[in-house]
């Protein structure tokens, strides 16, 4: 159904149409190998690229180095627009996909992933990247998207102020790991031939990013100090899993600093991701982060110097136009050879080879029509579903029966606000339903009241229509929580405290209403909500992150007991005073030394609001171990050099240690253990089953505990299902030591699923 225009105007990528020459695949057609060398279909992938680059001239090659590529006409190589958006849908951050001019005016809007990755349910993240992919294909084919993605963002969620922690899933670096595995699969789709995908996934942001704006700390400039140990078992597992298992086709390098190398120009963590990791593909910057090394970081002392480390560490594309504006100079200058270009180049053009950009277009049945279909949004429901954290249900208030309710007030700034569900990197939703409309639904006589201008909160003015609105109804549902006027991209919290007189409004409405009232908070950050917690005038709290544009229709299923939440927290809540730490610490390990608490449940010695994998159902579950392994013995590196060379266990402090790379074969000691879960409700649920393991005696540096397995369950009300999780204990039950290199405990270990647990043995 597509006409041969659109095909043509695909080309474009987003860029105007003008540029899609008729020759815009230069190798479409049959002849086209004997005009090009770079079109001979029996050449490697990188014999095209190389013969591709050896056509060009120096100006031709310098602009290929920007995300806004030029075309070279005379060989009929398009312009190319690199930088597209796909986070949790297709989303106009970037030039490469417009909603603007051609069929596609809307996408669909997914739940952002912070409250996606709570479903802890691996086919659906994967399911999600896929439609995201279809979308992204179908937008592509009218000419209004690009092939190439700057998603997944895979940093770990370190500090809650965080106005970017939203977008990723969350603290724990296995799930990081576990997400972007599914996304990039799930997007790029089966490899075909040398390598061959319909779309490319980027790992972002490459590496210890994760940091907006933070007093007079900015993300542009920040240098993260980052420990080995730290390096190795927080910040760099998601990445490794993403270039390595997930075979990623791209990774940005962040704008921070590490150790106070700009992240572009390290060469050493740059170089490790294609020598250890085996990466091919294409290192972008961060838009504008070579521009900043000399103008804003003064780590050089010219604009060709940055170009030069630049390259030289192994960066290929620079989102911005720095590097068409300075990169003649520098080779005028004697900073930079012809040669460090085309070795960006072979990278550049051989995945667009593997993309088939240039190659006549397969026969694709996708289009405008898969893009907003039914089966998507019936998706979206399904992670929002997933994803919902039941934070607390006194008495079992939650679900309510609809038939008793004659009457709900729907009260809160976000309520009714289509614009507030999506969080960081939303396009332009489908059809958005706000909640308003999603309970109107159901219930016929719904009051509406904002109770706050926005979500600020400035004021009380309107306060006293919530306090009308409340006292009237039967039942009543606040919604407060957070905004992209709160935390997004370049913006961090600085109180995880409810914003402005929010807290007063969910006060004065819980002191008129008839029942204790349902409180839903929204945002991706953590919300110390303590006050609401021990407060019996609030029944219940429900997560909701950005529900995207579903938000709405899924929110009264789970009020009213159609759908039986399950989700579980993917990151710590932490009470305000942990704000008296610097954001700018990056040390996970806690010092009680200098009264540092540390970060994360593996790490964070604190109180907690709600911790990591809190989540509560309408069911009550117990699980029971029905089988796992006693004892596992390590096997000793089969390796005589390492054996002679160095032991295969250290002793440090009376405990022993093997180290993971002296390990002959990890895969001998993954294991699996058998749990049952019983559903003891009298209703049918699925949830989130997490297995986490800690050594059985506490080891300074190491994790307090850390999630070892997970796997999504669906039981039935009153029976039991049985589950198989499979442990990796090299990945996963490893941590890193001061040195940086990962090490496994040996000796006792406890595994706990819910109050269940048992002892497992590691010995050589
Ligand atoms: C979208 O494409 C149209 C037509 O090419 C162009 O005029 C418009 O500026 C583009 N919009 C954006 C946001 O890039
Ligand atoms: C970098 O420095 C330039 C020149 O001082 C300034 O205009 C720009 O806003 C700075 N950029 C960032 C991202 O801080
Ligand atoms: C939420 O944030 C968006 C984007 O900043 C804004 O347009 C909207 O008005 C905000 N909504 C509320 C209720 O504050
Ligand atoms: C609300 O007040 C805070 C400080 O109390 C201020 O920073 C913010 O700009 C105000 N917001 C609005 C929308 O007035
Ligand atoms: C996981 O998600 C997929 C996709 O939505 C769904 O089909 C499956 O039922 C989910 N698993 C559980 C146990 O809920």
């Amino acid at each position: 159904m597509l006409s041969a225009l659109l095909c043509l105007l695909a080309l474009a990528g987003g860029a105007a149409p003008a540029a899609a020459a008729a020759n815009a695949r230069p190798c479409a057609s049959p002849d086209s190998a004997s005009a090009y060398p770079f079109c001979d279909a029996s050449l490697s992938i990188l014999a095209r690229a190389r013969a591709l680059v050896s056509l060009l001239t120096l100006d031709e090659k310098i602009a290929q180095l920007s995300n806004t590529a030029g075309g070279v006409p005379r060989l009929g190589v398009p312009p190319y627009q690199w930088w597209s958006e796909s986070l949790h849908g297709l989303a106009d951050n970037g030039p490469g996909v417009n909603f603007s001019s051609g069929p596609v005016r809307a996408a669909t809007a997914f739940p952002q992933v912070i409250l996606s990755t709570a479903a802890f349910n691996r086919s659906l993240w994967r399911a999600v990247a896929g439609a995201v992919a279809t979308e992204a294909l179908g937008m592509h084919s009218a000419g209004q998207a690009g092939l190439t993605y700057w998603a997944p963002n895979i940093n770990i969620f370190r500090d809650p102020r965080w106005g970017r922690g939203q977008e990723t899933s969350g603290e724990d670096p296995a799930v990081a790991a576990a997400y972007s595995l599914e996304y990039v699969k799930g997007f790029q789709g089966e490899f075909g031939e040398e390598g061959r995908i319909r779309l490319s996934a980027c790992c972002k942001h490459y590496t210890a990013y994760d940091m907006e704006k933070w007093e007079g700390f900015s993300r542009y400039t920040f240098n993260a100090k980052v420990t080995a140990q730290d390096l190795e078992d927080t910040y760099q597992p998601p990445f490794k899993t993403c270039i390595q298992e997930a075979r990623a086709s791209c990774l940005m390098c962040a704008y921070n600093q590490v150790n106070g190398v700009p992240m572009c120009a390290r060469k050493d963590l740059l170089q490790k991701t294609r020598d250890e990791w085996g990466f091919k593909g294409y290192i972008t910057s961060d838009c504008d982060a070579v521009a900043i090394i000399h103008e804003n970081q003064t780590y050089t002392t010219s604009d060709e110097d940055s170009i030069a480390i630049v390259l030289r560490a192994g960066m290929d594309l620079n989102c911005g136009s720095f590097l068409v504006r300075h990169t003649k100079s520098a080779i005028e200058k004697g900073k930079i050879q012809e040669q460090d270009i085309d070795r960006a180049l072979f990278n550049l053009f051989s995945v667009q080879l593997r993309l088939g950009i240039f190659d006549k277009p397969k026969d694709t049945q996708l289009g405008p029509n898969n893009v907003c279909t039914a089966e998507h949004r019936e998706l979206a429901a399904e992670a929002v579903r997933q994803g919902a954290v039941l934070l607390k249900n006194d008495n079992a208030f939650l679900p309510v029966k609809r038939s008793e309710v004659r009457h709900v007030a729907v009260v809160g700034p976000s309520a009714n606000d289509a614009y507030a569900m999506g969080g960081d990197y939303t396009g332009v939703p489908c059809n958005p339903t706000t909640f308003l409309k999603g309970i109107q639904a159901y219930v016929a006589q719904t009051t509406f009241a904002a109770g706050c201008k926005d979500v600020s909160c400035n004021s009380t003015d309107l306060f006293g229509e919530a306090i009308e609105a409340a006292k009237a109804a039967d039942i009543v549902v606040v919604v407060a929580g957070l905004n992209l006027t709160e935390e997004r991209e370049d913006f961090d919290r600085v109180s995880l405290l409810l914003p402005g007189k929010q807290m007063n409004l969910i006060h004065t409405v819980a002191s008129v209403t008839k029942k204790p009232l349902v409180l839903v908070l929204l945002g991706g950050g953590p919300v110390d909500v303590s006050f609401a917690k021990h407060d019996p005038r609030i029944a219940s709290i429900l997560w909701l992150g950005y529900p995207g544009e579903v938000g709405g229709q899924v929110l009264p299923e789970i009020l009213f007991g159609k759908y039986n939440p399950g989700g579980r927290l993917a990151m710590t809540w932490y009470p305000e005073s942990f704000t008296a730490i610097p954001m700018t610490d990056m040390n996970m390990r806690a010092d009680s030394s200098r009264g540092y608490p540390g970060r994360t449940y593996r790490f964070y010695t604190g109180d907690v609001v709600y911790g990591f994998g809190y989540g509560l159902s309408y069911s009550r579950y117990s699980y029971s171990i029905l089988s796992a392994p006693k004892k596992i013995s390590v096997p000793h590196s089969s390796v005589p050099d390492i054996i002679s060379r160095k032991p295969a266990y250290i002793s440090r402090d009376g405990l022993d240690f093997v180290k993971i790379e002296d390990v002959a074969s990890c895969e001998a000691l993954v294991f699996s253990v058998h749990i049952a879960v019983s559903n003891h409700g009298d209703m049918d649920g699925s949830h989130a089953v997490l297995l986490f393991a800690r050594s059985k005696s506490s080891v300074p540096g190491f994790p307090i505990k850390q999630l070892v397995g997970f796997e999504r369950v669906h039981t039935a009300a009153g029976s039991a299902t049985n589950v198989e999780l499979t442990i990796d204990p090299c990945k996963h039950m490893s941590a890193a030591n001061p040195e940086g290199q990962r090490v496994l405990l040996l000796g006792a270990h406890v595994l706990t699923v819910g109050d269940e647990e048992f002892k497992l043995l590691i010995e050589t």
